[in-house]
């Protein structure tokens, strides 16, 4: 959550820190700003609302060297006082942030005593004035930054543009940050994706890392060890020219359309690639897979795959709901981490504790060089390029059929688990021809007056239903709930009334027990009048108990990640027609990078 760029060098630096922000705003994107140095008089612009060039902005000098910022609001409301850069009394200084320091409270009472003057509401403008006290008391700014810090607590990460010494100051500790280098200059940001057009060249800090940037050199101290550190730099393997929607009219639905091929740039993996995991999963008392929000979805699919189809002790667990595990977890069980951003502050704190509990962590990340790859024993990759829209969707089938491929490499069936894993790709279009975006579009037609949906799943699609529900929730704000269709009697089926829409998620390569509870259930809800959408099998289309119906392909155990499409593809149409914000929804960030 929120989002930092820096840039020093022979390049203007408004336009790259403008352009790095765009980039970063899927971070946060309630307000922004940016500060730029120029003869060594800092100038500011603020702005509520997303990134956007306007006359103010253009009034800034060019520069060579400058900060941004792109704001999710912790303390203080979404007002231009409140967004970043904030800068000192003596206006020498000016400081981002990104996290949120948690002893806020207590810090700002003390400085209100001493007579320190608040202009915003922001946890940010506490570090201010406490280094504006250490300057005040003698100290160098570089001192004045490291005593102030240590005084923090929480996850936080911040960037000072000092304009006496014409330099760039960070620290970093929780929330990540990445330096690039590049022939033009030293770029600063929260992700490497948002300086990628101009290099492949990055430094990852560690925590308690103070950089210090000059022109077109960098230096690294540890402000917790007290040593200098040799930057260690690392060359990405991707390198994105530009992040665009193509024909698109958003990211999301351009993401959803490329799962076609990102399902298999995820389980593109040798069994030799996997064969450390797969041991490591064999010597290992119990797999703990980690996750949250739709990577605690997919977590809870990878567990089902490992559980059912290679008989491997398996439990997802949500990430932020660890610690009833922690008397059972040893140093013999493993832990698999699934995120996205490889940055979310609820699943890295579990495994810094599992870690020191002496268990093996393995990683499977979207975002290269994060927090979260970078603490384990095995890495792998979704290589799903940048995922932009808030709302997760080539990610979490990726995550999903990953688990797939882990499962049948433990079974035996790798070969088999890449040649269906192929044929499911191939068969998505059937998804994406007009005739069944017409049809969806009807049917979102009729959702949107609905205030309350339900989605029914069972099995292999318990958690899609969970996902399915998640994914129109976050975009269309319609409250939509998802649930093992086993709940329905048991309390759930009181809510339903004439013309609540019921999704019922119906495979064909379920047990018949499994579909015999399915099609009960629809004809439950069927009879208190409910609206119902089947999602599956082609087979059950012609079921009189169903109002829509959604075939999938069926491919084996892979029909799941089949399923969970049309959910994503109703999110998106059902959005679009309420005038939502489809690829950043309100009060979300993509990254979640504070408690
Ligand atoms: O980056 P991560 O995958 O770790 O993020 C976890 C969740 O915050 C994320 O999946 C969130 O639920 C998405 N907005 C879902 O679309």
């Amino acid at each position: 959550m929120c989002g930092i760029f820096g840039y020093t060098g022979s390049n203007v630096a408004n336009n790259l820190i403008f352009d790095g922000l765009k980039r970063l705003e899927y971070r946060g994107y309630d307000s922004w700003g940016i500060a730029i140095l120029k003869e060594n008089k800092i100038h500011q612009y603020k702005n509520i609302g997303l990134v956007k060039k306007d006359k103010d902005l253009e009034k800034l000098p060019d520069a060579k060297i400058g900060i941004g910022h792109t704001r999710w609001a912790t303390h203080g409301g979404v007002k231009k006082v409140n967004a970043h850069p904030h800068i000192s009394t003596e206006k020498d200084f000016t400081i981002v942030q990104n996290g949120m320091v948690e002893n806020f409270d207590s810090l700002k009472k003390q400085l209100l005593k001493q007579k320190a003057i608040f202009k915003s509401e922001t946890d940010t403008e506490v570090i201010v004035k406490l280094v504006e006290k250490e300057v005040r008391s003698g100290k160098s700014l570089k001192q004045s930054l490291i005593t102030s810090f240590k005084k923090l607590e929480g996850r936080n990460t911040i960037a000072i543009l000092d304009s006496k010494q014409n330099k760039i100051y960070a620290i970093k500790n929780g929330s990540p940050l990445v330096v690039g280098l590049s022939k033009d200059g030293i770029y600063l940001a929260s992700d490497s994706l948002s300086f990628s057009p101009y290099t492949k060249k990055i430094v990852v800090l560690d925590d308690y890392d103070m950089v210090e940037i000059e022109g077109k050199n960098i230096s690294i101290f540890n402000i917790k060890t007290n040593r200098k550190k040799k930057p260690e730099i690392k060359t990405l393997k991707y390198q994105y020219e530009e992040i665009d929607k193509g024909k698109y009219d958003h990211f999301m639905l351009k993401e959803i359309v490329e799962q076609q091929k990102t399902i298999n740039y995820a389980t593109e993996y040798t069994l030799e690639e996997l064969k450390p995991l797969l041991e490591a999963i064999r010597r290992s008392k119990k797999a703990y897979i980690l996750g949250a929000g739709t990577a605690g979805f997919a977590a809870g699919q990878i567990g089902y795959f490992l559980r059912t189809i290679a008989g491997i002790d398996a439990q997802d667990v949500k990430s932020y709901e660890f610690r009833s595990y922690l008397p059972i977890i040893t140093s013999k069980d493993l832990i698999i981490a699934v995120s996205q951003s490889g940055e979310t502050a609820d699943t890295i704190e579990p495994l810094e504790i599992l870690k020191k509990k002496g268990c093996k962590i393995a990683s499977f990340v979207n975002m290269f060089g994060t927090t979260i790859s970078r603490m384990s024993d095995y890495e792998y990759y979704t290589n799903a390029g940048p995922e932009i829209c808030v709302a997760s969707t080539k990610v979490f089938t990726a995550q999903s059929a990953w688990g797939y491929l882990l499962a049948m490499s433990l079974a035996g069936k790798h070969t088999t688990a890449h040649r269906r894993l192929k044929l499911l790709t191939k068969s998505l279009n059937s998804l994406f021809t007009p005739s069944s975006f017409d049809y969806l579009k009807r049917m979102c037609g009729v959702l949107k007056k609905s205030e309350h949906m339900f989605i029914l799943g069972k099995g292999e699609n318990s958690f899609i239903a969970l996902e399915g529900a998640l994914k129109i929730k976050e975009i269309s704000y319609k409250h939509v709930e998802g649930f093992f269709a086993g709940e329905l009697k048991h309390g759930v089926i009181a809510l339903i009334e004439k013309g609540t829409p019921v999704f019922g998620i119906i495979p064909d390569d379920h047990k018949d027990n499994e579909n015999k509870d399915i099609i009960s259930a629809i004809e439950q809800v069927k009879a208190r009048g409910a609206l119902t959408i089947g999602i599956g099998s082609e087979q059950y289309s012609k079921l009189k108990i169903f109002d829509y119906f959604i075939p999938t392909p069926q491919i084996n155990s892979l029909s799941s990640i089949a399923n969970v499409i049309p959910f994503q593809l109703v999110s998106y149409f059902l959005s679009l027609q309420l005038g939502n914000n489809i690829d950043k929804p309100r009060n979300l960030a993509k990254s979640v990078t504070v408690k």
